[in-house]
């Protein structure tokens, strides 16, 4: 099949979230199961192309934008398995620092979008399967049910739409259907509260109009067909239940690799464990904790928002320092009270909280091997790699049972000595401390704790089983849209 993947971010050309992780490890599986995937996003100005060898394709093409065309060029990279990454170049658009958070992301994502389809139409590669992710991409689905509905060139491709997180939406005025070109189509789906005629929502579109919709595990697929978890989209999804499907998200195996990490002072494996407290060591250094090895260290990578559970951390993180004796590494930007706070007790505590208010790729690998616990409480989590990294590792996960934290990670029963993590039910701090508590202590006992961690190791998260379910969806998407066309030319339109 010839699939086309659309996103707004793709590692290694840029990223502020998993949703970049995703987009740039799953093409390479697909790839590998010989299906012909490309990849589209936009030459943002950060994207240096020496840097990257990017290379320009020739020639420039006229994108449809309201009544107006604007000119777009393609350039062009490669992701591992030597999969195709058209960068769209428009610099009107997007020769800015950022990604995100400019008052014209509507407009930009539109033409991204635009161009991306249209460049295809440009290089005459015709895509079976266009798989859009998150709201930035969301209305080709919309597109491909009307402005594109009878050209010949897109009338036979279908659409696959991955929500990566209700929690963003992508809502705008009405102003940009017009951008779009759709203004003049009857809008079916609204969520619950909006005004259809005011308010743009670009993640329901992409909901209504995809031939198949999927979302990045299972439980987080039946979780937002309920009212708590479904971001007043609940009811549409449950009108478009029978084509929505979970498929968890696999990790790049490659990259996260304890065996062979250049970012490591260690290099282990799970029959070496014993040099793991090596890096131990060398991450309570770096983040100037007291080095001990027997301390527990619980590692937290995430944006600092309610979302990760933060508002959960915060009255129980001292309690966790003072009387269970743990230290901790943080890692992650976000809301500014949350820095705040962090820094406040960074001050209070300098030998065992150790706090770093930025990205750093490097460092979250030594988080990774370094930490002993993983702590990932959160509200909502639609799949979650952090997770499935520190497993890799040897971190052993305290989660939330939510999304696709309870597909990855099984509570530790002293019973049965099985079990991959912690794991707490309700949203409430207690719960989470209850749940360090029984960690701290586990980890007192260094043979079940060196079992559990072998167990985490030996799971596998890498994207084979995931991607083979993805090229079925693409089938799947393609096979409904082909039952969908009107068979003679005389209904199309009516
Ligand atoms: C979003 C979700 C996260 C998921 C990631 C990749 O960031 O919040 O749970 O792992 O997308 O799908």
């Amino acid at each position: 099949m010839k699939i086309l993947l659309l996103a707004a971010e793709v590692v290694p050309f840029a990223k502020t979230g998993g949703l970049a992780d995703v987009t740039g490890s799953l093409p390479p599986a697909i790839r590998e199961l010989g299906h012909d995937i490309r990849v589209a996003m936009p030459r943002y100005g950060r994207i240096r192309p020496d840097r990257f060898h990017i290379t320009p394709v020739p020639g420039s093409f006229p994108v449809p934008m309201d009544s107006r065309t604007e000119p777009a060029e393609l350039m062009q990279a490669t992701l591992a398995n030597n999969v195709p990454v058209y960068l769209i170049e428009n610099a009107r658009y997007f020769d800015r620092d950022g990604i995100y958070m400019y008052p014209d992301d509507a407009e930009r994502f539109v033409f991204f979008c635009r161009g991306a389809m249209e460049g295809m139409r440009h290089l005459g590669w015709q895509p079976d399967v266009i798989h859009c992710h998150d709201w930035h991409t969301a209305l080709v689905p919309n597109w491909l049910k009307t402005v594109y509905a009878n050209d010949p060139f897109f009338a036979d491709t279908a659409s696959v739409y991955t929500i990566h997180s209700l929690g963003y939406r992508g809502i705008f005025g009405h102003r940009v259907l017009e951008i779009a070109g759709i203004a003049e189509y009857e809008f079916v789906a609204s969520p619950e509260g909006t005004d259809a005629n005011q308010v743009v929502d670009f993640m329901s579109r992409g909901i209504a109009y995809a031939d198949v919709i999927n979302t990045v595990s299972p439980t987080y697929a039946r979780e937002i067909l309920t009212p708590e978890y479904g971001e007043q989209m609940d009811s549409l999804l449950r009108s478009r239940q029978e084509r929505l499907f979970g498929i968890l998200n696999g990790i790049d195996v490659d990259e996260f690799n304890p065996a062979a990490d250049p970012h490591l002072d260690t290099a282990y494996t799970v029959e070496t464990l014993d040099l793991r407290s090596r890096d131990k060591l060398a991450l309570q250094q770096e983040a100037g904790l007291h080095q001990d090895v027997q301390t527990p260290v619980v590692g937290i990578i995430a944006r600092l928002v309610d979302q990760k559970g933060f508002d959960l951390i915060v009255p129980m993180v001292e309690p966790m320092l003072q009387h269970l004796g743990i230290q901790f590494v943080l890692l992650g930007t976000g809301e500014q009270r949350y820095h705040e706070f962090f820094l406040d007790l960074a001050r209070r505590y300098p030998h065992q909280a150790g706090v770093f208010l930025t990205f750093n790729a490097s460092l979250s690998h030594r988080i990774y091997a370094g930490a002993d616990i993983f702590l990932m409480p959160s509200r909502f989590e639609p799949c979650g790699l952090g997770q499935m990294i520190a497993m890799r590792y040897g971190s052993v996960p305290l989660v939330r049972a939510v999304g696709g934290l309870a597909d990855t990670v099984s509570d530790y029963d002293p019973a049965t000595d099985q079990g991959t993590g912690f794991v707490f039910e309700s949203y409430e701090a207690m719960s989470l401390y209850t749940a360090m508590v029984r960690a701290v202590e586990t980890h007192r006992h260094r043979e079940i704790w060196r079992r559990l961690q072998a167990r985490c190791m030996q799971q596998d998260f890498s994207w084979q089983t995931s991607a083979k379910k993805y090229a079925e969806l693409y089938a799947h998407a393609s096979s409904l849209h082909a039952q969908e066309q009107p068979d003679s030319p005389g209904q199309v339109g009516e």
